[in-house]
């Protein structure tokens, strides 16, 4: 049975829902003053309050402000015998669920009680249904069974609840963005927005001004003032993806920002003060970065606070069946499709294979396969060639990508020749199209931006430009 406090010396009103209350199966609880409503808030649960507006002992802001101090989620609907049109419009904008003016039939009254209760209804339902959906973005979401990413799952838990930066290292389609998520929603600033930005999908300047905002006229095009992404990020965090690709100015303005917190537009010196969480991720070396003296030291440290290396999935091969089985669950369910597993043959190859893209390869892997296959089990024959074979005919042997020297060359630039040479003959194979040499490489298309950048590959001239 659901509960209606009246706070109203006028008993009409309390009678005026008596008919309601029959129909509805509703208690009504009736007092005379404020003091006597509040103590009554403060010994049961009540659905909702209906309220003279100029109550003995407390007027109607007053009283809106104490309900919601008490709990967030009251209802109100408030009675007045002389209220004026800045009252109602005033009350509703704080808060109230409806503004009645005395005198009102049994029948407006009834209608606007039933209203005031179908959408406290259907707000706790909202909550209830975001509670569900933030919970399958949370670390349950994070499906792993290796015990290097249970570690990496307690020590998310353990930072969720500070404010301390955190910086996701591995290559593209570990789970960084996933994780990034799942630090934000098991934070105490899950309510407050996460805000992701591709450092690397940017050029320079329209990246600061995307970041830091601008004001008017700081630059050709900036016809108004600008908030950036750190302000939208208030009260939340902020995901800097791809933070190896920042420029030199960038790393200065983000050093500034993680020492002091604050933010100053593009063309401003004025600073705002800005309480941000800020994960990073970057699938580069950093450390190298910062030998080759393309990324600041100081910024390196002050973001290696807390470090989560994520593993390349061939580095946890148990984990390819069970990440296999949950997107073929996902995307059987997404395309009504009945396919009920895996034969060996194909597992054997999935577990197999390399996988430079990692999960997100897998993840485009077994869709692709979903959608094809013919029977109702996924085989080998369903599973793209180019799982085992580098698109455009045999693969190279790595020898044969070496250079005589490169075996005494640090592992990093030693692997660059071969990284440059698989790149290149990719975009060669899809005439300089990025978007499917990205997707036959299993890696995001911003990140073979990136590694074009650092091994200064130029895209075949003779090509007309890559879709966008
Ligand atoms: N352990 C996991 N369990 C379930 N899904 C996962 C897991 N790891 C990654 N995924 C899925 O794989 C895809 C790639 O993950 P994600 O985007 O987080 O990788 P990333 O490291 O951020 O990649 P990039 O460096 O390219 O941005 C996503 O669809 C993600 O949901
Ligand atoms: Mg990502």
């Amino acid at each position: 049975m659901r509960v209606i406090l009246i706070a109203d010396p006028d008993p009409e009103t309390a009678a005026a829902l008596a008919e309601s209350a029959r129909r509805r199966d509703l208690e009504l609880v009736r007092v005379g003053g404020a003091d006597a409503a509040l103590r009554v808030l403060g010994e049961r649960d009540v659905d909702l309050v209906v309220a003279d507006w100029h109550l003995p002992g407390l007027g109607g802001f007053e009283l809106l402000a104490e309900l919601f101090a008490r709990s967030p989620e009251s209802s109100v609907v408030f009675c007045a015998a002389f209220g004026t049109v800045e009252d109602a419009v005033e009350a509703l904008r704080r808060g109230a669920r409806d503004f009645l003016c005395k005198p009102f039939t049994a029948e407006q009254l009834g209608l606007a009680v039933e209203r005031a209760l179908d959408s406290a209804r259907l707000v706790r339902e909202n909550r209830s249904l975001r509670r569900a959906l933030d919970e399958r973005v949370g670390l349950d979401r994070v499906i792993s069974q290796d015990p290097r990413m249970q570690r990496i799952a307690k020590v998310v838990m353990a930072v969720a609840r500070t404010r301390s930066t955190v910086l996701l290292t591995g290559e593209s389609g570990t789970g960084k963005t996933l994780v990034a998520r799942a630090i934000h929603r098991a934070s105490d600033r899950a309510e407050g927005p996460f805000v992701e930005v591709n450092c690397g999908a940017l050029p320079e300047t329209l990246l600061e001004s995307e970041l830091f905002g601008h004001v008017r006229g700081s630059f050709t095009g900036a016809v108004k003032d600008r908030a950036g992404k750190f302000e939208e990020a208030r009260g939340g965090t902020i995901f800097l993806d791809e933070i190896g690709t920042a420029s030199h100015g960038l790393q200065v303005r983000l050093l500034r920002v993680l020492q002091d917190r604050v933010v100053e537009r593009v063309g401003e010196s004025k600073s705002l003060p800005v309480d941000v969480r800020v994960i990073l991720a970057t699938n580069v070396d950093l450390k190298a970065e910062v030998k080759a003296g393309r990324f600041r030291e100081d910024l390196y440290y002050r973001i290696h606070v807390i470090t989560v290396e994520m593993p390349p999935l061939r580095e946890r091969r148990l984990d390819i069946p069970l990440l296999a089985e949950h997107f073929l669950r996902r995307f059987t369910g997404e395309n009504q499709r009945a396919v009920r597993g895996f034969t060996p043959a194909a597992m054997a190859k999935l577990v197999a294979a390399s996988w430079p893209g990692n999960v997100r390869q897998l993840e485009n892997v077994v869709e692709r396969a979903v959608v094809l296959c013919e029977g109702d089990e996924i085989d080998a024959h369903d599973l793209p060639a180019e799982l085992e074979a580098l698109p455009g005919g045999d693969p190279p042997s790595p020898e044969s990508m070496l250079a005589p020297s490169d075996a005494l060359l640090p592992l990093k630039v030693a692997l660059e020749g071969p990284e440059r040479a698989i790149i290149e003959r990719a975009l060669r194979h899809f005439g300089g199209n990025r978007e499917r040499a990205a997707e036959s490489l299993g890696i995001n298309r911003s990140t073979l931006f990136s590694k074009m950048r650092r091994l200064g590959i130029h895209e075949p001239r003779s090509q007309a430009p890559s879709r966008r």
